[in-house]
């Protein structure tokens, strides 16, 4: 039934984006969407009422209003584990339980905040952020996106297990004045505890007496933190429900809280909590998380697209595109569906992108005239980030604003290499200003999207067992217990550490 579904969506005729515009003159009001001082533009992708229609009754045969009301009641819809998936809890919408147990933990969080800020645990000054994956990726491009540069903090994140990235922070950060934050959901990750590792010994070289008094950890797995020496005091906990890549509304966030100040966090939550509610109320057809998944499918399944690329048009956010790639790719690079049979249509697209206007020129030729249809989304926030003559912001939106209409337009020319055959498709988001609160609603609107993509490939979002493996044989490599692998990684270890 749901296999007819799609052959009727692939069967439906394909108009291309200008004769779109020029058949429906609300064009742009119809496919242009706000919220929480966010426009969203899907006017310039392909999508027209009875794409959206279809895709509309897709969802209903997906059941997408429960899978919804699922998600923010507290349902264990994550089963491959056996549990909720409760970030939307640490926002307000949840259950009752997890609810209240998510605002106790931000009570805990933000008392350790001012605790820290008053100096009794010391006179800190910097602060060492270790997290990889979930626990790194949104406090650093939150941090980047909202920090003004005149912080009582200086805050470095550190998640690669190469010494490369944290010796630098070391050489320069003030042992007595440093604040080491641990930030992991099962505090077994390697690449944080050598890191951790590193910095305590670093400590103790500097004379510090108590290294693990300047400690704090944020963790699902409070005991294994208290095993590890971290005094319990210093423990912020969240739930396991929460999952790693959802979990900078949690504890995780308490670097950002900390160095920006809780009320950036309140308001980070809050704008979520905006988004929630229009994500939980809204018809599809004005639902921006689901049209952003409509169209993302239309793309996906219907047009062949692997990859989606994502542009920032502002500094600022220039992170984004990495926090999206976990987001979306973790969460939907799957094979089988719930049922556990194998995935017939392409799961997560390749999520890739960078900051405008640099990526004009670099990758930009490929999108014009490249032979893959990649659908592009461009970022940009109509306040300026910066004071300079505001040519600089203005040139900035500008650009952005002519690569879309120029992806979609195109141009004619009789030299073939220098014509543009164009209806490129693109969404463009637009925020008024880059605070917390908008950012919130942003990175709610993208976690609710990865979501009404996974119901309608009827996959699982949030497990991740594909990263097991090869943490497992990393482990192996290193036991070096005798069991051999393959040949060619037997080479390159005995051509790396000798015989
Ligand atoms: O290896 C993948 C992963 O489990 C991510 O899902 C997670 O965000 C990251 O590692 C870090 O895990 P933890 O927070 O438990 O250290």
């Amino acid at each position: 039934m749901t296999s007819d579904r799609w052959q009727s969506l692939r069967a439906l005729p394909l108009s291309p984006l200008t004769h779109l515009f020029d058949a429906d003159s609300a064009r742009v009001s119809k496919f242009g969407l706000e919220q929480a001082g966010i426009y969203f533009d899907f006017s310039k992708t392909h999508l027209e009422d009875k794409t959206v229609a279809a895709f509309a009754e897709l969802a209903d045969e997906m059941r997408l209003s429960n899978r919804v009301e699922a998600l923010l009641s507290g349902e264990p819809i994550n089963i491959s584990e056996g549990r909720a998936a409760e970030h939307c809890a640490e926002r307000g919408i949840g259950s009752p339980a997890s609810v209240d147990n998510a605002q106790a933990l931000h009570q805990r969080m933000k008392s350790l905040v001012e605790i820290i800020d008053s100096g009794a645990l010391g006179e800190f000054t910097q602060i060492i952020h270790l997290g990889i994956g979930g626990s790194a990726l949104g406090p650093k491009m939150l941090h980047q996106a909202l920090k003004l540069g005149d912080e009582k903090y200086e805050l470095e994140v550190v998640s690669n297990i190469d010494g490369v990235a944290l010796e630098p922070i070391l050489e320069r950060f003030d042992a007595g004045k440093t604040l080491l934050v641990i930030a992991s959901k099962t505090f077994t990750t390697a690449e944080t505890l050598m890191n951790a590792r590193s910095v305590l010994d670093w400590m103790r070289e500097e004379g510090v007496a108590d290294p693990l008094g300047q400690v704090v950890a944020l963790t699902a797995n409070p005991e294994q933190a208290v095993e590890w020496g971290v005094d319990e005091t210093r423990i912020l906990p969240f739930s396991e429900t929460v999952g790693g890549r959802y979990s900078l509304w949690s504890s995780i966030g308490f670097s950002v809280a900390l160095a920006l100040g809780y009320e950036v966090f309140e308001n980070m939550l809050a704008g979520a909590a905006g988004m929630d509610q229009h994500f939980q109320d809204s018809p599809w057809d004005q639902n921006i998380p689901v049209l952003a998944a409509f169209a993302d499918q239309y793309y996906a399944q219907i047009r062949g697209c692997e990859t989606r690329a994502v542009f920032a048009y502002d500094e600022r956010l220039g992170l984004l595109p990495d926090y999206l790639q976990q987001l979306e790719m973790e969460s939907n690079g799957k094979s089988v569906t719930l049922e556990g049979e194998k995935l017939t249509l392409h799961s997560s697209p390749i999520v890739w992108g960078g900051v405008g206007t640099d990526a004009q020129h670099a990758v930009f030729q490929l999108l014009h005239q490249g032979t893959h249809l990649v659908p592009v989304e461009f970022l940009a926030v109509a306040e300026a980030g910066d004071s300079l003559d505001p040519a600089h912001h203005n040139g900035l939106l500008l650009n952005c604003f002519a690569q879309g209409a120029a992806l979609m337009a195109g141009k004619e020319s009789d030299d073939s290499h220098r014509n543009y055959e164009g209806d490129r498709p693109s969404v463009t988001i637009l925020l008024e200003d880059l605070e917390a609160c908008s950012l919130g609603a942003l990175l709610a609107f993208y976690e609710h999207r990865t979501f009404v993509n996974a119901v309608l490939l009827n996959i699982n979002p949030f497990d991740q067992f594909g990263v097991e493996l090869g943490k497992q044989m990393a482990n192996e490599l290193a036991d070096d217990d005798g069991n051999r692998l393959d040949a060619s990684t037997e080479e390159l270890k005995k051509r790396a550490f000798g015989a």
